[in-house]
């Protein structure tokens, strides 16, 4: 199932808010719907923000070009600012947005060769991630023992990618080589990626999957024991310190305790090496409803004040390894 798509000029993107029940593609001409799209998660996971960006920038690259080529870069440049700004941490966003930006001024003026230009960038942006995500899957296979029971947060799958997956490209990998023997999949409170998106995706590779609230997992480490956790990021400091979906931390920390190896599996494009530790990643707070309500239906009290950080911080201490497609990184950690 394709997250993304590009057909004549129309980016097809499937909208994650209505998986795993319904399967709609919203077909999108222009970069303000892209923006829109990120923003209420329809588009969501680090590597798959990034190249609809790219994308982003195309269509912003085809309207600006109709007013002329009088300002056209000067269009260009402010759109692709607004798309830069459409999520705060997931990286890649503003990654794709800066490498496109690259290549338009590489073949400006002339506004028809930037946009060709633009679409075969983005279509390489794509490319290269399910190219990074197989690779990635091979070396985090290597590191999985046989029988393996696995934890996995949110969803960093094809879904969150442009195919295969990060952390569940590393499990798809394994379970290819009869490695695994059980997957356990946090439902990921508020929004529920893990119950919606990580549970669909597994089932239909018939990959065995459990679901778990977020707070079974210090019993099922304690009781039934597990051989690994491994998750994604949104963005990579270069002391190692990762940003992830909340409740990424409260699992290291448990890990630690419980002697469970903690893997990280992500692209090199979300590495920030300008973010020297994780201090320096922006944390985005979205809006109270998402913590108020379940599915629609508000489950506290009326007036209940919530708060909503989408992301949290784990320390690089707590990470046994880093899995890239350019290798296996070990603490401590210099990813520069
Ligand atoms: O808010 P989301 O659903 O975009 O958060 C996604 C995650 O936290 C993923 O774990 C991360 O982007 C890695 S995706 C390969």
């Amino acid at each position: 199932m394709e997250t993304l798509s590009w057909r004549d000029g129309v980016l097809y993107i499937l909208d994650q808010t209505l998986l795993p029940h319904n399967v709609v593609y919203l077909q999108v001409k222009d970069y303000r719907q892209v923006i829109e799209a990120i923003r209420r998660l329809a588009v969501r996971g680090a590597p798959a923000i990034g190249a609809a960006a790219a994308y982003a920038v195309v269509l912003a690259a085809t309207e600006a070009a109709e007013s002329g080529k009088e300002g056209f870069m000067d269009r260009l440049t402010a759109a692709a600012a607004e798309i830069g700004g459409a999520r705060p941490t997931a990286v890649n966003l503003q990654w794709a947005v800066k490498r496109q930006l690259r290549v338009a001024a590489e073949a400006a003026p002339e506004p028809g060769k930037v946009i060709r230009r633009l679409l075969a960038e983005a279509e390489a942006v794509f490319a290269a991630d399910v190219e990074a995500n197989r690779v990635m899957g091979a070396l985090g296979a290597e590191l999985l023992p046989r029988g393996a029971r696995v934890l996995t947060h949110c969803n960093a799958g094809g879904l969150a990618t442009c195919g295969y997956g990060t952390a569940l490209g590393v499990i798809r990998a394994a379970h290819a080589a009869g490695k695994i023997k059980m997957v356990y999949a946090d439902e990921t409170r508020p929004l529920l990626q893990g119950a919606r998106l990580t549970v669909f995706e597994l089932m239909r590779e018939r990959i065995p999957v459990t679901l778990i609230t977020d707070s079974m997992a210090g019993f099922l480490m304690a009781g039934r024991g597990l051989d690994a956790v491994i998750v994604g990021a949104d963005r990579i400091a270069a002391n190692g310190d990762v940003a992830n979906k909340i409740g990424t931390y409260s699992l290291a920390v448990l890990s630690k305790y419980h002697g469970v190896p903690f893997y990280v599996a992500a692209p090199v494009s979300t590495i920030d090496p300008a973010a020297r530790d994780g201090a320096g990643i922006p944390i985005e707070e979205r809006g109270a409803g998402e913590v108020t309500e379940l599915a629609g239906v508000c489950v506290a009290p009326d007036g209940a004040a919530a708060w909503n950080p989408a992301f949290d911080v784990t320390p690089g201490s707590l990470i046994t390894a880093i899995i890239t497609e350019r290798g296996v990184f070990y603490p401590p950690f210099e990813l520069n």
